[in-house]
C-alpha cells in the first residue's frame, strides 16, 4: 500500500526544508501525526464508489492514515502544490493518483485527469487556511462546495483553535470541530457538510 519514503530526507527533514523555502505555503513546522490522521479519516465516506479528494497532502501523514482506515487507492486524489512534495507522495504511494497543482484549480485538474464525473464524498484538507488571504479561502469553499456531493464532507484542520469558521465554512453545517492535542501544534479539525439537496 504505502512504501517507505527512498528520499534522501527522513518526512520531517523534508518538511521542515520545505518551510523554510515557502513557509506560507507549507504553514506548519512538522508533519501532521497519526492522531490528526486518524481524527481525520473518522470522517471517510461509508460508500466505497465515493470519490475522496485530498488537499495539500505534504508529506502524506494523512494520506497514510486514510489508507490505514480502509480507503482503497482507486478512491483517492490528492492535489499538492509543491513539485517536490508530490514526487516523494509519488514514490510513497505508487497507486494513488497524486496531481501537482493549486487546490482551488481542483475541479478543473480533476476533469483534466479523468475524474471528472466522479461523485466526491468527502474533501480532507491539509491547506493552511488562516495564511492565506479571505479571498482566496472563500473561493477555496465554493470550489469544495461545488464538488462535493449533498450531504458530504469537506474535513479541515487548523492550528487556531478557537471556535471560529473558516471563511466560506458559513454556507455548509458544521457537523464536528475538535481539539487533537497530540498533534505537533494541537489542531482543531473542523468537519463541513454540505446541505443535502
Ligand atoms: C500543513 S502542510 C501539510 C502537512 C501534511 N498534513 C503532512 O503531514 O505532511 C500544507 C500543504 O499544503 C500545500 N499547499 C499550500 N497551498 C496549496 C495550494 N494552493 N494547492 C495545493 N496545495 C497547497 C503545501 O505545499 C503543503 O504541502
Amino acid at each position: 500500500m504505502s512504501k517507505p519514503p527512498r528520499h534522501p530526507l527522513s518526512a520531517s527533514a523534508l518538511f521542515i526544508r520545505e518551510w523554510l523555502r515557502r513557509p506560507n505555503q507549507i504553514g506548519a513546522i512538522a508533519p501532521s501525526s497519526r492522531h490528526l490522521g486518524n481524527a481525520m479519516a473518522r470522517w471517510l465516506p461509508a460508500d466505497p464508489d465515493d470519490l475522496v479528494v485530498e488537499l495539500g497532502p505534504g508529506t502524506g501523514a494523512i494520506t497514510q492514515a486514510l489508507m490505514a482506515h480502509g480507503l482503497k487507492a482507486s478512491q483517492l486524489v490528492a492535489i499538492e502544490k509543491s513539485p517536490e512534495l508530490v514526487a516523494v507522495l509519488r514514490e510513497r504511494f505508487p497507486a494513488i493518483s497524486i496531481i501537482t497543482g493549486d487546490a482551488r484549480e481542483m475541479a478543473a485538474l480533476l476533469r483534466e485527469h479523468g475524474r471528472g464525473e466522479h461523485r466526491v464524498g468527502a474533501v480532507m484538507s491539509s491547506l493552511p487556511l488562516r495564511q492565506f488571504k479571505e479571498e482566496f479561502t472563500r473561493s477555496l469553499a465554493d470550489a469544495i462546495r461545488r464538488l462535493l456531493r449533498p450531504g458530504g464532507c469537506w474535513v479541515q484542520y487548523s492550528y487556531h483553535l478557537g471556535n471560529s469558521g473558516q471563511h466560506g465554512s458559513e454556507k455548509f453545517h458544521l457537523r464536528c470541530s475538535d481539539i487533537v492535542w497530540r498533534n505537533l501544534p494541537p489542531a482543531r479539525v473542523s468537519v463541513y457538510q454540505k446541505h443535502a439537496a
